[in-house]
């Protein structure tokens, strides 16, 4: 191993800056490796003028700051990129782009930081011959064979402290308040920080409600003289028998949907049903954003140096993981074979609904 490449994909996320470093460090000092950045995640395999050399110079002082100093995407895909042609998208593979790219660069392996959706095009590029070791990132916590990805322990403390910030608002106004955070098909965030910031409603994609169990439960509350309630919705819950709120996609620009609206949706409709005042917050990018938490920046950091241990020992394919309070590895094939979704009568979905918390069903 003389030279590795680094890239992150898909959305971003606080921490992506302490794996870059991690990667950094540990491949520069002890080891005497170089590093290539690639900027803009797969799209900057297509263009040498996208890589460029990282030294320790590059990442010192980006602990603590969020985003990825490589910039991402969360569209492009090299082996099915979307062109125009004649005014019209057409798919093409540009994957020998990629390939003699990666060879005139002489990179030897490179480091993929992202979530189910990179990994997998991470895949790919391996069964095309290049080295590759994974890393786990996403807010939405849906990857499987990893306890938790970063970014996602920053995000819940986002949603924690807006619920904090919601309540004193709603009790002054004796309003429902209805916050809908991210977290595509998985109803971690909603889940978890509902718990933690005292709602009395959260609503996941993994148990689709009943609109009237809402109203109960906020009925119930002011029988009891708590005149406002706060509802936690994640953007990919959905009523029984309906369907969940996509804004925008799949289509050439959007490689996969792009979900929200059910805040709105439920904050309209519990209004009629009890003729109360209502507000909606959708937090939205702000979970996404900020300074990564101290368990994010210390893990996106073990992960880095997971990487670089990895590829030294030729354990290519592998995505580092959490498992305890240890960091594993497991095939990324794994990882990526589903998403990994709350279990709608585990513990913690049990715990919420012991804790008065309506599930809406
Ligand atoms: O996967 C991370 C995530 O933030 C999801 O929670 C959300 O649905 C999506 O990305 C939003 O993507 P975009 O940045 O394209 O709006």
């Amino acid at each position: 191993m003389k030279r590795i490449g680094i890239l992150t994909g898909g959305g971003d996320c606080p921490g992506l800056n302490a794996v870059i470093r991690g990667v950094v460090k540990g491949a520069i000092i002890g080891r005497g490796w170089e590093v290539v950045g690639i900027e803009d995640g797969f799209d900057g395999l297509l263009d040498q003028k996208k890589m460029r050399g990282l030294t320790l110079d590059d990442v010192r002082g980006i602990l603590p700051r969020g985003g990825t100093i490589l910039g991402t995407t969360n569209r492009g895909n090299p082996f099915s990129s979307a062109v125009e042609r004649n005014g019209r998208i057409e798919t093409v593979d540009l994957s020998a782009r990629v390939l003699a790219n990666i060879k005139k660069r002489c990179i030897d392996a490179i480091v993929v930081i992202g979530g189910e959706g990179s990994l997998k095009i991470a895949l790919e590029l391996m069964n095309h011959g290049i080295p590759i070791v994974g890393v786990p990132k996403t807010i939405d916590n849906d990857l499987l064979e990893t306890d938790v990805t970063f970014g996602y322990n920053t995000a819940l403390e986002t949603a924690t402290d807006a619920l904090d910030k919601l309540h004193s608002t709603a009790e002054s106004h004796h309003r429902v308040m209805v916050m809908e955070v991210m977290g595509r098909y998985a109803g971690w965030i909603a889940l978890e920080s509902g718990i933690a910031g005292g709602a009395d409603v959260i609503l996941i994609p993994e148990i689709p409600f009943d609109l009237q169990r809402i109203c109960d439960a906020i009925e119930q509350r002011r029988r009891r003289g708590s005149r406002f309630s706060i509802v936690v919705a994640a953007e990919g819950a959905f009523p029984r028998g309906g369907g969940r709120r996509v804004k925008a996609g799949p289509d050439a620009r959007h490689a996969v949907e792009r979900l929200g609206g059910i805040g709105e949706f439920v904050a309209k409709e519990v209004g009629e049903l009890l003729d109360m005042d209502t507000r909606v917050t959708v937090l939205g990018h702000l979970q996404r954003g900020g300074s990564p938490s101290t368990f994010d920046r210390c893990l996106g950091s073990r992960f880095g140096i997971k990487a670089v241990e990895l590829l030294e020992d030729g354990n290519f394919g592998q995505m580092a993981c959490l498992k305890g309070r240890e960091i594993r590895s497991v095939p990324i094939e794994r990882a990526i074979r589903k998403l990994k979704l709350v279990n709608a009568s585990g513990e913690m979905v049990t715990c919420a609904e012991e804790l008065g918390i309506a599930l809406g069903r």
